[in-house]
């Protein structure tokens, strides 16, 4: 067991930060939110942090619009480390992290997608899955490697697609399940039952 010091990357609401730390308060995550950063300046997930009193700042990754790159990506690395962070959350962060964060936190950042992996990477993968025709969609969390939504899996959680779903109804059920699924891959890691050996984190029981 060893308490996790998280570095949350985000650019949005903030809602699955918000699960995070509504499980520390309640006392179900051995854990503690050192620092939340945002690559945008006004996103709603920085006042979620500062009403909880966690340091927070915005990120200017400029000049790259997609991607967590070269001084912006040195500048994140120096402000987690300051901040005592071992394990990065990337929660709704709309860039793609390049291997100056994965070396620096290897095996230690981990990403929230919102969909059964590998089906849908990327973007709107709840409108994916819908379109596509599935029944089943869901969310997965995993560990983050080189590619894009491709790191070993942690936990998955599926939703059923119902008939009269809109990509706003399913969306929504995705997210409630996303605020269960990080939590729970977290307190796994904290207790330290993950295992990686290869593609496959095995859970220790
Ligand atoms: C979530 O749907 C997550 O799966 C995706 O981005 C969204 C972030 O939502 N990666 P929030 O900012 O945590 O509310």
């Amino acid at each position: 067991m060893s308490k996790l010091h998280l570095g949350v990357l985000g650019s949005g609401s903030g809602s699955n930060m918000q699960s995070i730390v509504d499980a520390i308060e309640a006392g179900t995550l051995d854990a503690d939110v050192r620092l939340v950063l945002a690559d945008v300046a006004d996103a709603k997930i920085l006042d979620r942090a500062k009403r909880h009193n966690i340091p927070c700042r915005y990120l200017d990754c400029a000049p790259w619009k997609t991607k967590l790159e070269g001084p912006a990506e040195d500048r994140c690395i120096e402000l987690l480390r300051e901040a005592g962070v071992d394990t990065v959350v990337l929660a709704g962060f709309m860039r793609i992290v390049k291997p100056g964060l994965l070396a620096a936190f290897p095996m230690r950042v981990l990403n929230i997608h919102p969909a059964l992996l590998p089906a849908f990477p990327g973007v709107h993968s709840w409108t994916q899955a819908l379109d596509y025709g599935c029944k089943v969609a869901g969310v997965t969390v995993h560990f983050v490697d080189a590619g894009t939504d491709t790191g070993p899996i942690i936990v998955q959680k599926a939703v059923p697609v119902l008939e009269d779903d809109t990509p706003e109804t399913l969306h929504a059920r995705i997210q409630e399940q996303e605020h269960i699924a990080f939590p729970e891959a977290l307190r796994l890691l904290a207790a330290g039952r993950c295992r990686v050996e290869g593609r496959r984190v095995r859970i220790a029981r």
